[in-house]
């Protein structure tokens, strides 16, 4: 099976550059983040606190995430029910960075993700699967953006959601989640030793997008290559 792993902070374009890669190779779209904030919304749920790292592992056990898909967009299922409207909100994202730390919480995704990506060619993307959870992916990019920009594009896709957002306060959460999410003591945010880097600050969806085919395009030449040879 084929694997792209593609990691970076929040707001580099991840996601959007992940579902048009995938649609162009036939490949299957797997939002890791989207794993983690279905954990962090059952833990808001049954208010428990993001510092109390007992009560979130014990909380673990309760938990069963899975993964559908409806016309190819990928939904989260959080103990059956499908969370998906629910896990967008700045209250999740703040828990999520602040549970996605925890080892139970981790050891809960990590076969699941390394499972979809033995059964299907994926398009991947978090924190940790370049250096974590696809070690040996076809092709690895690390995706990151200044933070004016990408706190720009998150203020206008919450705006287009209808919700009501500060660009200010934006990039500081910003900048507080990757500060969490590069610190931390399990899978940190890092570019893994063989992903290539590619910031996106001054390009289009479309630039980044053909970027990353035909980064996966030279693997693929060089992967039959060295076959015949
Ligand atoms: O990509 P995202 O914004 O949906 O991720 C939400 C949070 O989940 C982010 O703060 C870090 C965490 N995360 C993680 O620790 N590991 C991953 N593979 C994906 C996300």
């Amino acid at each position: 099976m084929a694997s792209i792993a593609i990691d970076g902070p929040a707001g580099a374009g991840k996601s959007t550059i992940a579902k048009c890669v995938a649609k162009e190779l036939g490949f299957i779209y797997v939002d890791t983040g989207a794993m983690y904030r279905s954990m962090a919304l059952y833990f808001l749920r049954n208010q428990i606190p993001a510092g109390d790292e007992e009560k979130i592992s014990e909380a673990c056990r309760d938990i069963t995430v899975s993964l559908a898909y409806e016309n190819g967009e990928q939904q989260v299922l959080l103990n059956g029910e499908n969370v998906n409207a629910f896990i967008r909100t700045e209250e999740v994202s703040r828990m999520t960075s602040d549970t996605s730390k925890y080892p139970k919480v981790r050891e809960k995704l990590l076969s699941l993700q390394r499972d979809l990506a033995k059964e299907k060619d994926v398009i991947m993307d978090g924190r940790d699967i370049g250096t974590c959870v696809l070690p040996d992916a076809d092709l690895k990019i690390y995706l990151t953006a200044s933070s004016k920009e990408r706190a720009r594009r998150r203020y206008l896709e919450q705006r287009e959601r209808g919700i009501a957002c500060e660009l200010d306060q934006i990039e500081k959460d910003i900048i507080a989640r990757d500060e969490q999410d590069m610190n931390r003591a399990v899978a940190p945010l890092r570019q893994a030793e063989d992903a290539v880097l590619v910031d996106a600050s001054d390009m289009t969806i479309r630039e980044v997008v053909e970027k990353f085919i035909s980064l996966y395009r030279e693997v693929q030449r060089t992967k039959t290559g060295s076959n015949r040879s």
